[in-house]
């Protein structure tokens, strides 16, 4: 049996993809190379904003297609959904692809061999669990068997901080964050399997509180020193942050570790307060420039990325002017920007003052040529510089790396195929708005 999974959306779903690709190797599956090879394929769903989850559904009608050509060949296509858009949207999946077998929430996929068992005894036409378990998915999950470089390591779920516009409260449920310990074991895991960088996950990761063995509670910046701790790690990272959540602690460990990179991921959203306020975010745009201002205070190097929303409800062009302001201000090296798309369920869905689609998207394309020239700037100024790049993959072209900066920046260079998976100094020859490319030192 062969398995196929596509992954939507965030750095969690590619996280719980790698998981459930390790629940299905454990009951004997191997992967697919092509989805029409595949006896099962699962769709790992993304519900943040409607064009990726209708994306989900679109993906879908195709999917089925393959599974009638295969039917035709007398080969039986078991296909999946999980993750958020089941959780949103449990009965429209039925509604609208009744040709899926199966479907689980993002907090249940652990159920997924006992499910897999009843649709092989047949057992019932659709089976679909959405539950918020009692049991922490992570205690049913085999190990994690990773064996690449560059890993990532879900440490908490979840998200109790309500923004207006968001679904994560709804889809991943109450904040939970993972013990010490099976942080730190499942760290070793990946370290003896040829880890060298770690990622640490979760939906609002710095507010981080998980217990040590004596049931003491820990922050993020106890789990980052611990993790320092490991000599065979380089490279310490984590996402996604909230900004109300910084800590000093946690902003100290960017003074002392050389371990943790010095770029890091902190949305602001918003540039203007009273956007912010209606967003039901924990920190003003003041707030927000204090904590980036002490970050640079810890660590000169480091620099910011963050996710922006255009056109929430209300947001005037004043407020809209305000973003750009905070983009002048803080220069960031990397950005998400999206239109406020009406998620149904969230507060923000049914305020009056509505954007007008027109005029989100004027603001997006304007936020986006600043932010992308930023990013095309820091680019340019690597040029000459020496920075040492993880290699993670292997390039289009013979010959070709491809690895990524302190800063997250793709870069690619011709260079002995043994470079693989270690960390090289290589000096930036060239850059574009999403790339650079550099040669090894040395050579
Ligand atoms: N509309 C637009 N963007 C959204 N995000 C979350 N919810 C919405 C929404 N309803 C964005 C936020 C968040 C990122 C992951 O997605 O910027 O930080
Ligand atoms: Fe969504 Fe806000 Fe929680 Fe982030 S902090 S997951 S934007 S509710």
């Amino acid at each position: 049996m062969q398995y196929y999974i596509k992954t939507f959306g965030c750095q969690m779903n590619v996280y719980d993809s790698g998981r459930i690709a390790n629940i299905l190797q454990s009951l004997g599956y191997k992967e697919a190379e092509r989805i029409e090879e595949a006896d099962l394929v699962i769709f790992n769903t993304c519900h943040i904003r409607e064009k990726a989850a209708e994306k989900v559904f679109s993906d879908l009608g195709r999917l089925n297609l393959i599974r009638e050509e295969r039917e035709n060949q007398d080969k039986k296509t078991i296909i999946g959904v999980v993750g958020c858009v089941v959780q949103a949207e449990d009965e429209q999946i039925w509604k609208r692809a009744p040709f899926v077998d199966f479907a689980l929430g993002p907090l249940t996929y652990h159920r997924l061999p006992e499910i897999l068992a009843k649709i092989k005894r047949k057992q019932g036409d659709f089976v679909i669990d959405t539950e918020f378990p009692v049991e922490a998915k992570f205690d049913y999950l085999p190990e994690n068997t990773s064996t690449t470089s560059c890993s990532y390591l879900a440490i908490q779920e979840g998200c109790d901080n309500f923004c207006t516009y968001c679904v994560v409260p709804y889809t991943r449920g109450a904040e939970y964050s993972r013990p010490v310990e099976d942080v730190l074991k499942e760290a070793q895991r990946l370290i003896d399997s040829g880890s060298i960088e770690i990622n640490l996950l979760g939906q609002n990761v710095n507010s981080y509180h998980g217990e040590d063995k004596n049931g003491k509670e820990r922050g993020l910046d106890y789990l980052l020193r611990k993790l320092a701790e490991f000599d065979k790690l380089k490279r310490i990272r984590y996402t996604t942050s909230y900004p109300a959540d910084m800590s000093d602690e946690i902003i100290a460990c960017h003074k002392d570790l050389d371990k943790l990179m010095p770029y890091l991921h902190l949305p602001v959203q918003s540039g203007s307060d009273k956007i912010l306020k209606s967003m039901n975010r924990r920190h003003t745009s003041g707030d927000y420039l204090k904590i980036v201002e002490k970050l640079h205070k810890a660590n000169p190097n480091l620099r910011m990325s963050s996710d922006f929303i255009v056109g929430f409800p209300g947001e005037t062009d004043e407020d809209f002017k305000a973003t750009l302001n905070i983009v002048n201000q803080v220069k960031y090296i990397q950005a998400f920007s999206f239109k406020y798309s009406r998620r149904p369920g969230t507060p923000a869905a049914l305020m009056p003052n509505q954007v007008e689609e027109k005029i989100k998207k004027e603001r997006l394309e304007i936020l986006q040529n600043l932010l992308f020239n930023y990013q095309n700037q820091f680019n340019q100024s690597c040029i000459g510089k020496t920075m040492p790049v993880l290699f993670e993959s292997q390039g289009r072209h013979k010959g070709q790396l491809i690895g990524r900066t302190p800063y997250m920046q793709n870069l690619h260079a011709s260079i002995p195929a043994g470079q693989l998976n270690k960390i090289v100094n290589v000096k930036i020859t060239a850059a574009t708005t999403n790339s650079l490319s550099g040669k090894m030192e040395g050579a």
